[in-house]
């Protein structure tokens, strides 16, 4: 008997996460529901064994095994605790919730319920990351002087969705902090952040910027460099420089990565450009929720347990991103979004300090 799996929220990523489900092996059946009844119809047609439930209570009582939430982000904390109450385990796209005081706050209430909760960073079932990762806990590169994350978007998301977003910091380079923190299993001391609008004006409207770079500081001594832009023109550039006292790896290097080398007699890379996360990102979603699926099953092996502190970073291999981890990659946004506001480093402990109040949410590796 194979899993029935609820989707709550049948937009872009939603959708594309209902079609990947509904192919899996594992999953016979979907629950799915959306605030547009039309995405409801769209997908139920599209999809033998999806049916639809009326609204998220309706799916979270139709005797599903766990649920991917992938609607916007402000109705994450509200459907996590739901979810959580109900006992089914749940997989939400990131991030947890639009500020980091109700982060901190559905981490701190799901924290001993013992039901699973994952947040959907999907960068870390992408193969070539997940090598880079096992370069660096291997010590192939030495010591990590230098790592750069980049997230080059083609084009922006309609003004609907960047007012509901949370901004750049939160909703774009959220996956490159989480990425960055996991390949070096280090964490971030200081953030400093700066932003630009060169694009529509419904970024700055909202006190959002449409391009960003943040300089980050590790523990380690490892400096970080993130890259993020809602305007790149020749394609969806997602890649990843590791460099370190020994050796330099990258991911995200192929014929499709969306540059023109002008550089003479070479004529890499030279496909077709990717042209959105989808495509670039197709294989490591399908990972993903297998290892939801597994998770929820118990086949899991790595971060599998209920809500664990520190599991995340410290697993071998690709692993789910843990409630508590994604809640460090908040801590990192809300940094760089003060630090872009106020033209000032900001140090991480400060928010901790704030907002974080628990030694469990604090987050001792053990
Ligand atoms: N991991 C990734 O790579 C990735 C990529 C894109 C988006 N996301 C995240 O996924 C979420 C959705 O993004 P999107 O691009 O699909 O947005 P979208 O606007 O295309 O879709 C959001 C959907 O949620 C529905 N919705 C809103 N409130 C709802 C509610 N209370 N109950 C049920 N449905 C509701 C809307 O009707 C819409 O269909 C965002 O939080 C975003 O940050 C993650």
């Amino acid at each position: 008997m194979g899993l029935t799996i609820g989707v709550i929220g049948l937009g872009r990523i939603g959708g594309f996460h209902a079609d990947t489900l509904a192919a899996l092996p594992t999953v016979d059946h979907l629950v799915v529901t959306d605030a547009d009844p039309a995405a409801i119809d769209a997908t139920t047609a599209r999809l033998s064994t999806a049916r639809a439930a009326a609204d998220a209570d309706a799916l979270l009582s139709a005797g599903i095994d766990a649920v991917v939430i992938a609607s916007a982000t402000p109705t994450h904390a509200e459907l996590i605790e739901k979810a959580v109450a109900a006992g089914v385990p749940t997989l939400c796209e990131k991030p947890i919730a639009l500020s980091i005081g109700d982060s901190a706050e559905v981490v701190r209430r799901v924290a001993d319920t013992g039901v699973p909760v994952r947040i959907g960073y999907n960068r870390r079932f992408d193969p070539a990351m997940a090598a880079a990762r096992a370069a660096v806990a291997g010590g192939d590169l030495g010591f990590i002087t230098t790592v750069r994350s980049t997230t080059l978007d083609p084009a922006p998301p309609p003004p609907g969705y960047i007012a509901a977003s949370g901004g750049i910091f939160r909703d774009c380079a959220v996956h490159d902090f989480d990425t960055v923190r996991w390949l070096l299993d280090d964490e971030v001391v200081e953030v400093y952040a700066a932003g630009g609008n060169q694009g529509d004006p419904y970024f700055a409207e909202v006190g959002d910027v449409d391009s960003a770079s943040i300089l980050l500081t590790f523990a380690s001594g490892t400096v970080g460099v993130v890259s993020v832009t809602r305007y790149n023109g020749r394609g969806y550039d997602c890649r990843l420089e590791v460099h370190g006292s020994t050796d330099s790896v990258v991911a995200g290097w192929d014929d499709g990565t969306p540059v023109r080398n002008l550089q003479p007699g070479n004529d890499f890379p030279g496909g077709t450009p990717h042209a959105f996360f989808m495509d670039r990102f197709a294989d490591a979603y399908r990972a993903e929720m297998t290892a939801f699926c597994d998770t929820v099953t118990g086949a899991g092996s790595a971060a599998s347990g209920p809500n664990a502190t520190g599991a995340g970073i410290a697993a071998s291999g690709p692993a789910l991103c843990t409630a508590h981890d994604a809640l460090e990659v908040a801590v990192i946004a809300e940094a760089a979004s003060r630090s872009a506001a106020t033209h000032q480093p900001i140090r991480t402990d400060e928010v901790r300090a704030q907002y974080i109040s628990t030694p469990r949410q604090q987050g001792s590796p053990t």
